[in-house]
């Protein structure tokens, strides 16, 4: 970027020239997006390639094998790994390798008031927004073992399309949501299980390498947006956003074998149905890296 900054408020020449490369590769549909890997944990060199290009144009690839019978956790991890994703952020809920399990509890445990481990709808969110600064979580890997036989289709959207979305409204909303104050998740909310501190923080930040990160959540409760009625409106305009109809928002339900690797996009998560015979599973693993598209592994 040669020093300037497209994310810098006050250098829109900058913003500009990367906004009209980003628009003008952006994928017309998920299916630009999608990358055929025969083996997750060794993907070959050309497999590689297409899963950086994926991320480099919309911060997602939707990796797909011919082979889920012999894919195990491990895979997921060295897949994730390839990539640049190696520190998992081993978080409530994880198993001790780091991955966690996204199904429905089945017993009286804490996870049965946590909505990731029902059958209900998640909001649109980027992972981690309670996490504290230090551990933002900036790549994501989810697969599908098990897909609902109803339901759980997520949304995705490009965290980078939201951003110009609201500056190309007005620099001032954009601004207003890097105050460091932006959103606050208040302390002990989370659930009754996780005793937590107030986690205050932007919602949109730029990385010591000039990557923009986003923390974001649409829950209604138990969210304290700054007093500030630039905020507010900044606020009211995302969730206008992930509303919509906007061409921009990718939908897909995982099939098996199916899994998304990002950089923690922003996405939701519809309600499903299990039947007795079919339950829903999906692994998770959640890094502190970001992949690098630049980034090449060593063979
Ligand atoms: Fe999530």
């Amino acid at each position: 970027m040669g020093g300037m900054n497209p994310f810098d408020l006050n250098d829109h020449d900058a913003y500009a020239r990367w906004r009209d490369r980003k628009l003008a590769n952006r994928p017309a549909s998920l299916d630009e997006l999608i990358v055929e890997i025969a083996d997750p944990a060794r993907p070959t060199p050309t497999e590689r390639d297409a899963v950086h290009r994926a991320c480099s144009r919309a911060n997602l690839a939707i990796f797909v094998t011919s082979r889920p019978e012999s894919v195990v956790r491990q895979d997921l991890k060295a897949l994730a790994g390839h990539f640049g994703l190696r520190r998992l952020n081993h978080n409530e809920g994880a198993d001790d390798d780091g991955v966690t399990v996204l199904a429905v509890a089945e017993t009286a445990q804490w996870r049965n008031t946590y909505i990731p481990y029902t059958d209900r709808p998640i909001h649109w969110h980027t992972d981690g927004y309670y996490n504290r600064p230090e551990e933002q979580i900036h790549g994501l890997m989810l697969y599908c073992e098990t897909p609902a036989p109803r339901g759980g289709r997520n949304a995705l959207l490009d965290h980078e399309l939201a951003y110009i979305h609201l500056r190309e409204q007005d620099p001032e909303l954009v601004r207003a949501l890097m105050h460091p104050q932006a959103m606050t998740i208040p302390a002990n909310q989370i659930d009754d299980h996780i005793e937590r501190p107030a986690r205050p923080g932007p919602v949109f930040s730029v990385r010591d390498d000039g990557r923009l990160h986003m923390r974001y959540t649409a829950r209604r409760r138990n969210i304290e947006w700054r007093d500030d009625d630039v905020t507010r409106e900044a606020a009211r305009r995302l969730r206008a956003l992930l509303e919509s109809d906007s061409p921009w928002i990718h939908r897909a339900t995982l099939q098996r074998g199916q899994g998304l690797i990002c950089n923690n996009v922003l996405h939701d998560r519809a309600g499903f149905e299990n039947s007795d015979e079919q339950r829903r599973l999906l692994y998770r693993l959640r890094f502190f890296d970001r992949i690098d598209p630049h980034f090449t592994a060593i063979a």
